[in-house]
């Protein structure tokens, strides 16, 4: 299945490496920080069809539900809550290769199966999270952590 749609798409390192132009692009010039994590997740669910991704943004000490795309979703996590409140709360990068034995797991989505959540941090602080959900079970891994710490440093926070 992986190796497939490597044949059709390229490498999972092939995608990130066209998206990651494209995303410089559509963020140059623009300084609204909603229009910008919109168009961002708008990018990856193009690219890569996975079930949800999207942006929680830290609002009154909650994550609040910002731009997405997927499925409708759980609108605020408090901190330590679910793979995005751990991520916030440890202020890394999750990789869930099974979100059933994610203790606390929020299921938004039946569905989903992996994920993977990277806090955006400014100034020691996280201000965000980027959020991913697969229907595939081990959907991501470093190649994932990598380039997507790297497309959260283009964002305007
Ligand atoms: N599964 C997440 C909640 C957000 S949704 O997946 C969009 C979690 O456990 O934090």
């Amino acid at each position: 299945m992986a190796e497939d749609l490597a044949i059709l798409y390229g490498s999972k390192e092939e995608q990130y490496q066209s998206l990651i132009p494209q995303i410089r692009g559509l963020l140059e010039g623009e300084n609204d920080l909603v229009a910008n994590l919109a168009n961002t997740a708008a990018a990856l669910k193009e690219q890569f069809g996975w079930l949800w991704v999207g942006f929680y943004v830290v609002k009154e000490n909650e994550l609040v539900l910002g731009p997405f795309q997927g499925p409708v979703a759980c609108t605020r996590i408090k901190k330590g809550r679910g793979v995005c409140g751990s991520s916030w709360a440890e202020a890394k990068t999750l990789i869930v290769p099974d979100v059933g034995k994610f203790p606390g797991h929020i299921a938004c989505s039946s569905s989903s199966r992996s994920e993977i959540v990277v806090p955006v941090i400014r100034h020691n602080e996280v201000v965000a999270v980027l959020d991913a959900d697969s229907t595939e079970l081990s959907q991501f891994d470093t190649t994932d952590q990598q380039y997507l710490e790297e497309i959260i440093t283009l964002l305007n926070f």
